[in-house]
């Protein structure tokens, strides 16, 4: 069989929005910036936060709301997949976490952290586990930045919120093709990043911190060369993965794209040669919520009955690494 129709079908789709909605006039309350800087810069006007609650929580509500949409019952499922580049423990991975709240027994696990790209890249490896034999398969994106972000960095905190989506996905003789890319930064300059510190003094330790003082650690970005680097990296993956499907850009129904900052979006759009009519976008109520943004979209255009059995759909992103890629499926 050609290799671009061995696809997958989307079985049921769930979300978890946490109820706390923060608008652009609450972080003006604790920072120096304002509603009308925010929105005309990326288009946000409000995000939702997981009040401190942990990341897992998000993961575990979306995946039932998936599994009962999708009319599966959690024996059935034979692997659970979550992308998250915000996990509450480095281990136990948050996939079993997921298994075990949602009851899935017979289910293998995995984690995954392409932090922003890695819908798009779990959808690709996935294809690959379903051709390799299993049948089911739950996958969650779930990202609570707000537990990550510095509160005191306007130019970065009030980018992010918190949320899940997940998807049922199985086998299905429909096109799929991916088109998956990094182009890596060095330890030095790492651009977008999130970086951990020892907290106690190391017995055996040569490195040139010679004792690592605790530090809290926050998400840190380089907002300039990120969007730089996004502009051109969505169109690239986007136009690779239709020419691989031997699709025209104008072919595809509905671009899912990252939904990082709308300027990015509108440029990235422009510079593919589409109308923004053929692109969800859901920034405005949620921010970025990384890795979740895709699924969550997703459900909310299932919800609204605006997947239909045939369409094309390009899910197209990038993320911290740098990676990017697109996926377009058939529904
Ligand atoms: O998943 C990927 C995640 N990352 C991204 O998507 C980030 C991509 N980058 C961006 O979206 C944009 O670079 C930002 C929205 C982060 C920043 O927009 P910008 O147009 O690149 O602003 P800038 O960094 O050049 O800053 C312009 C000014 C600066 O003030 P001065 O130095 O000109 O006086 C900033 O200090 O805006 C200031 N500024 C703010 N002012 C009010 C930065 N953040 C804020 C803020 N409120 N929240």
């Amino acid at each position: 069989m050609n290799n671009n129709m061995r696809g997958i079908r989307i079985i049921g789709t769930g979300s978890y929005t946490p109820p706390m909605k923060i608008t652009n006039d609450e972080l003006a309350e604790i920072l120096d910036t304002s509603d009308e800087w925010i929105f005309t810069r990326t288009g946000i006007k409000t995000r939702h936060y997981n009040g401190g609650n942990p990341n897992y929580t998000m993961a575990v509500e979306a995946a039932k709301r998936a599994l009962e949409n999708a009319g599966v019952s959690p024996a059935d499922i034979d692997y659970i997949v979550v992308s998250t580049s915000t996990p509450d423990f480095i281990y136990p991975i948050t996939a079993c976490l997921v298994q075990n709240a949602v009851g899935a027994a017979n289910a293998a696990c995995l984690d995954i952290n392409m932090a922003c790209t890695g819908f798009v890249a779990g959808l690709d490896m996935i294809r690959g586990l379903l051709y390799s034999g299993y049948n089911k398969i739950l996958f969650v994106a779930s990202e609570c930045l707000s537990l990550h972000a510095d509160f005191t960095d306007r130019a970065t905190c009030v980018l992010f919120g918190d949320g899940a989506g997940a998807v049922v996905l199985e086998r299905a003789d429909k096109l799929f093709v991916s088109c998956m890319k990094a182009k890596g930064v060095s330890a030095e300059n790492p651009i977008l990043y999130y970086k951990q510190e020892n907290e106690h003094n190391l017995p055996f330790n040569d490195s040139e911190q010679k004792q690592t003082e605790y530090k809290t650690c926050f998400l840190q970005m380089d907002g300039k060369e990120v969007y730089k680097f996004a502009v051109d990296a969505m169109p690239e993956a986007a136009k690779a993965a239709c020419a691989k499907a031997g699709l025209d850009v104008d072919e595809i129904d509905l671009f899912i794209p990252h939904q990082a900052n709308i300027r990015i979006v509108q440029t990235a759009v422009k510079s593919l040669g589409v109308s923004m009519d053929k692109v969800y976008t859901n920034i405005e109520a949620h921010g970025n919520t990384s890795s979740a943004c895709m699924p969550v979209c997703l459900d909310e255009l299932n919800k609204a009955g605006k997947l239909k059995e045939g369409m094309k759909l390009c899910f197209v992103g990038f993320g911290a690494g740098l990676t990017y890629g697109a996926v377009i499926i058939e529904l």
